[in-house]
């Protein structure tokens, strides 16, 4: 079966095909990075007015480079949520209106799902049961995967997600948008430990996260650095440093915590963050456990994964229907077993 993946979540357009016997076939990626950079974050209607301009083409690009033609292929998957509204209705409208041409079915995938199973599209590869933990602009997320599509939230973030803890310190310091991968390269320069940062709920049985307070920490660490005069490259890589490794320490404590207490021996790390460095050394030098990622381009937002977990649905039945939905909150828990 071959799927052609529509993923217009956020900030970029990722179109791929994935063909069920040769695994993904063609992948174009297109960064609305330029468009959004001076306003220092996206703007939602300029990254939908985007969508509408790059789709169709990067369709065209990616059919190119697979050498097939739209007759070739069985199903089209189209991000559906979580995300921005009016992003997701250029991919929803798109997909469904193509598949409806084509006469073949398409899907909604929940765009955590895909970031969760691009994990599987590497070799070694997990298997079910596995723990998960998804890490993104918007999401922190711990899941114990029971099955595919049997999701259960051990934690989450209850304010800032990682990644967007990671892009407000990044700005806090003058750093461009998107300011996570930013952050973390100027971190490589600064000492991790001239400034103590907590570990936020670290201290508590339970799984959550909260990452509001390291932002605050880095801020407040920041405009005294401001006061006394002492604003400097250096400084500023410190703070970065300290703040990366307060965040990837309190990231690995919760695993190592959720692993304890479900007896999962395999660790699954997925989103954009897991595209960071020093958590995945942190993680990869677990013993105890075997460890999963996504090769880099496939950490952060890609056409790839939401073509490969549409492939898997529409295998199971699923994606008849004619009505186009998109749910910017879609809770991974109501999610259907594969
Ligand atoms: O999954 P993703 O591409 O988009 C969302 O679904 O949100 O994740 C983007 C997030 C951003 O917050 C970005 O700053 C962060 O992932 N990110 C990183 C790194 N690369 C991307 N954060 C820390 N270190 C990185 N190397
Ligand atoms: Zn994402």
């Amino acid at each position: 079966m071959r799927v052609l993946g529509i993923e217009t979540s956020c900030d970029e357009t990722g179109i791929a095909i994935y063909d069920s016997e040769r695994g993904i076939v063609a992948d174009v990626l297109y960064s609305q990075i330029a468009l959004h950079e001076r306003y220092g974050g996206v703007v939602p209607e300029l990254a939908s007015r985007d969508h509408i301009r790059k789709t169709l083409p990067l369709i065209e690009t990616v059919l190119e480079k697979a050498d097939l033609k739209a007759s070739d292929l069985n199903g089209i998957a189209y991000t559906a949520g979580p995300g921005l509204v009016g992003a997701l209705l250029v991919g929803a409208l798109l997909g469904r209106s193509i598949a409806y041409g084509l006469n073949i079915p398409a899907i909604g995938v929940h765009h955590m799902e895909g970031h969760l199973l691009a994990a599987l599209l590497e070799s070694p590869k997990p298997t079910v049961p596995f723990l998960a933990l998804l890490v993104s602009g918007g999401h922190t997320l711990l899941i114990e995967v029971a099955a595919l599509g049997v999701y259960r939230v051990l934690g989450q973030s209850i304010d800032d997600a990682v990644g967007e803890a990671f892009d407000k310190t990044a700005k806090l310091l003058g750093l461009a948008y998107p300011g996570g991968p930013a952050l973390a390269q100027l971190a490589q320069k600064g000492d991790a430990k001239r400034f103590q940062f907590p570990r936020p709920m670290t201290d508590r049985a339970h799984l959550d996260f909260s990452f509001s307070g390291l932002k605050t920490h880095a801020m407040v660490t920041y405009k005294h650095l401001l006061a006394k005069g002492e604003d400097t490259e250096q400084s500023r890589a410190d703070i970065a440093a300290a703040f990366q490794e307060a965040a990837i320490d309190t990231l690995v404590i919760k695993c190592k915590r959720a692993l304890a207490q479900t007896g999962l021996k395999q660790l699954v790390v997925a989103g954009g963050v897991s595209a960071n460095r020093l958590l995945r050394e942190r993680l990869g030098e677990q013993t105890d456990i075997d460890v999963f990622f996504p090769r880099l381009e496939y950490c952060t937002d890609n056409g790839a994964m939401i073509a490969y977990a549409g492939c898997l649905r529409l295998q199971n039945g699923e994606g008849v229907g004619l009505t186009v939905g998109v749910k910017p909150r879609w809770p991974l828990d109501e999610l259907a077993a594969i």
